[in-house]
Formats: C-alpha cells, structure tokens, sequence
C-alpha cells in the first residue's frame, strides 16, 4: 500500500442532496438528542428554547454560512482553505491558524464524543438482552427495581473496562466510513442513516403524543417567562446552538470543500439549520412526553437520557422495545457526528502529509482512541484526576468534563469568533458575495450579523464562559 498520494482527482459529494444529507448528519447527534433536552430541562424550559432558536437564526446560521463558503472557496482541507482565502484576499496567511484550531478541536471533541457513542452501545445492548429476558408487551426491566435501573448508569461509567472497549468499538465504526472516502464512505453513513433516524425519531414522537404527556411537555418546552432568562441561561443556549450547528471546529468548512461550484450556499446553510433545530425540538417533543407521563424530573442532565428515560421505559407498555428503537436512534445520530469529527483531522492530514486516506485516518483514530481511553477511564479509576483542576473553570473536572468544558467555552467560541472576524472584515468582499449565494436585503442583514453581532456576541460568550462571576 503507498503511503503517500501524489494528488488523484478529488473525492467530493456525489449531488447536492448528499451533501445537505451528510451536513445534517453532522449537526444532528448527542447535541440534539442527549444535551439540548438535559440544558432545557435544567435551565427552564421555555426561557432557553426561545433564546436557543434566536442564537441559531441570528449567530449560528450566519457562522455556518461563513464556514461552507470558505471551504467551498478553498476546494481542500480546512487550514488550507483559510489560506487561500487569505491568499486571493491579499491577507496574510497565517489566518489559517484558525482553522488548525478547529481541527484541534474537532480532534478533541470526536475523542470524548466516542465515549459517550459506547455508552449509547451499552444501551442498545442493555435494551437487546432485555427484549429476550422481558419480551415485547410489557414495560423495560421486568422484576428490577427502580434504584437497579437508575443505577445502570453509574456502573457503567465507574466501569472503565467495559467503557473503553465500547469506546474503541464506536471509533472502529467510524473509522470504517472515513477510512472508505467521502463519497464511498461518509456520505453512504449518511444517506442510509438520516432517512432511519428521521422515521424513528417521529414514531417515537408520535407514540409520545397518543401515550405520553404532550400537553404537559408543549407546556414546559414553549411557555415563555421572561424571568428565567438569566445570564448562565442565555450562555448555555448560545453554546448548545454553536455546538449543535458543528461550529467552530472546522467541520463544516471541511464539508463544504467538497461542495461544487453550482450548489447555493445561503439556501443550504438554512435547510441544514432548519433540520437541526427541528430534530432538536422533536427531541425534546419525543423525550418529555414518556418523562412526565412516568412522573418524572425534566432536570436531570445527562441523567435524563441514561437513567430517567429508562426508568421511564420501565413505566410505558412495549418499553423494551420503545428503548432500544430510541437508543439505536441515538447511536445512528450520534455515528454521522463523530464521522464529521474524525473527518476533520483526516483531511489536514491527507493534505498536510500527502498520505492516503486510510493511513491518515488510521493514524487519527489510533491517537483519538489514547485520549477516548483516558477520557472513558476518567469517570471511573481516574476519577480522582483532575487535569486543570488548579483552574477555577475546571475544578473538580475529570478528563472527560475538563475536554468538553475546554472546547465548548474556549476554543469553539475562539474558532467561531475568529472566522466571523475573517469572514466580515478580512477575507475580500467580492469574493465572499460570489460564494454566499445571498441577494437583496438578505445579504445585507447577513453581513451585518457577521460583522456586528456575531464578534459582539461570540466576544461575549468567551468572557462570561471564562469569568462566569460576570454574570453569577
Ligand atoms: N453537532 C454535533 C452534535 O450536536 O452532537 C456535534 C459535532 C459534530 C460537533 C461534528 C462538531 C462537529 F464537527
């Protein structure tokens, strides 16, 4: 096998449909499925939905925009296609850095996202056994007590064995579809599993409206009280739109390299946008209703999903089932995710290095699966480490929570910010209209919010995530 590649025709969507269809699958994963619900449970409900949906119209759309039509320009790996832009603009290349710290981060978020991908597989294998042991009819983990279900949760993850073995099963998953290309592999993940996670996720949804307590959970996710809009509330939504979006790590600069010339970025950058937040919120319709039917809390975190749906599905007729159609629905979303992720690096590296595809995607997954491993063992026997514990922001953090902390208030945010600034004031203006697709008064108001709002409020976010007193 050669090692490196001397530059064959590049790879690249197969049609516009795939490429829409592999961007949503980047954006939707735990993001939506497992962290928007547990944020709007724990910060109020209504308050964080109305300011989130107004975080990805006016900050995480324009970004996402800005990110395509870079890659789009540059037509190569991330840090490359910042240079060019740079180049043909007349500005100095070292602008490119952003980009080498987006595909830091997305190396870092894609070995602690892998993690959670094997807890899901714990789940899913969790949900198998008891669909022989309870059958179909019943409810979830017939003859367990409640405290036996909940406490699922906390033996897997102080289990560090199990934990790092599933972690490196879910990496394999992904490296099996990078490792095969962008039209072979990344957008194949996709166009199969998108259109599977979509029927589910509605039949559950649906199942929730007839079974469930939709009215109570229509309740709690829109009711607007202006009172519980708080500051550590409004950030934590700007967060979770950047995060869901995959903004701020390259991704999407990345995917939009292998967008051609004839694809209208501003009419794309809006349906991916529109299908995230609608899984999002379906997320949402499709957990609480089996929540508060159970009687259950809406504010556990990460709970939510690992202990109180299950609980849940214990309470609800057909729940073994129910769970392991939700938990293979998660799994799905959570595989298109962590593709995007490692695509990212593997990228940089194909065009740093000239290696092939499958040298440089091995060679990423193998230092991903060091950190995963550590990051799987930090919940568990390395739960007493705490790496930037002499932090304030990190104290008490494990491995896992300082890494999604670190990237989810600092370099996101840093990345996000930068490429605004890029796009807005530094990368020229003829060139950036000639991607955007934007006319009229929509491009006017785009690039203000690049210009104006999104610095203002990406310069916001990094100061109240890194001095949270300011708002306290
Ligand atoms: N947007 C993904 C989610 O919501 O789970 C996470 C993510 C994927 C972030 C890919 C960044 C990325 F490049």
């Amino acid at each position: 096998m050669a090692l490196t590649q001397s530059g064959p025709a590049r790879d690249g969507w197969s049609s516009r449909t795939a490429f829409i269809l592999a961007a949503i699958g980047s954006a939707v994963g735990l993001g939506n499925l497992v962290r928007f619900p547990a944020e709007a449970g724990a910060n109020g409900g209504g308050a964080f939905v109305v300011f989130y949906i107004l975080c990805i119209v006016l900050i995480g759309l324009p970004v996402l925009l800005s990110e395509t039509l870079i890659g789009r320009h540059g037509q190569a790996a991330a840090p490359e296609s910042y240079r060019k832009v740079a180049q043909n603009s007349g500005r100095s290349t070292a602008w490119e850095h952003v980009a080498s710290l987006g595909v830091f981060s997305a190396f870092v978020v894609l070995s602690f996202y892998c993690v959670l991908g094997g807890w899901v597989l714990y789940y899913i294998g969790t949900f198998v056994a008891d669909l022989f042991t309870t059958g179909v009819v019943g409810g979830a983990f017939e003859g367990s007590t409640v405290e036996e279900v909940e406490g699922l949760f906390p033996a897997m993850i102080s289990d560090g064995v199990t934990t790092s073995i599933l972690n490196l099963v879910f990496l394999a998953i992904t490296l099996f579809f990078v490792a095969r290309g962008v039209s072979g592999g990344i957008e194949k993940v996709a166009v199969y599993l998108m259109p599977a996670f979509f029927v589910l996720l509605v039949g559950i949804t649906i199942y929730g409206m007839f079974g469930g307590a939709m009215a109570q959970t229509l309740d709690y996710l829109f009711t607007f009280e202006p009172q519980k809009l708080t500051g550590p509330v409004m950030l934590a939504a700007v967060g979770q739109a950047f995060f869901s979006l995959s903004l701020g790590v390259a991704g999407m600069v990345t995917y939009g390299a292998y967008v051609g010339r004839n694809v209208n970025l501003g009419v794309t950058s809006g349906i991916i946008a529109t299908a995230d937040t609608t899984v999002a919120l379906l997320a949402g319709l499709c957990i609480f209703p089996i929540v508060f039917a159970a009687g259950l809390s809406a504010d556990a975190g990460l709970g939510l999903m690992f202990q109180t749906l299950p609980h849940a599905f214990q309470e609800i007729p057909g729940g073994s089932l129910l769970g392991l159609a939700f938990f293979v629905m998660v799994g799905f979303a959570a595989l298109t995710s962590s593709v995007a992720l490692l695509e990212v690096p593997t990228a940089w590296v194909i065009d740093r290095f000239r290696f092939t595809r499958t040298v440089a995607s091995i060679m990423v997954t193998f230092f991903a699966a060091i950190v995963g491993v550590l990051c799987a063992l930090s919940t568990g026997m390395l739960s007493d480490w705490h790496p930037l514990g002499f932090l304030p922001m990190f104290e008490g953090m494990g491995l896992l929570d300082t890494l999604d902390t670190f990237t989810g208030k600092i370099t996101m945010p840093v990345g996000a910010l930068l490429t605004s600034i890029f796009v807005g004031w530094i990368a020229n203006k003829r060139l950036v209209d000639a991607e955007n697709g934007l006319g009229g008064a929509l491009h006017v108001f785009w690039r203000f919010l690049v210009c104006w709002l999104c610095p203002i409020a990406l310069a916001a976010i990094l100061l109240v995530g890194i001095f949270p007193s300011i708002v306290a």
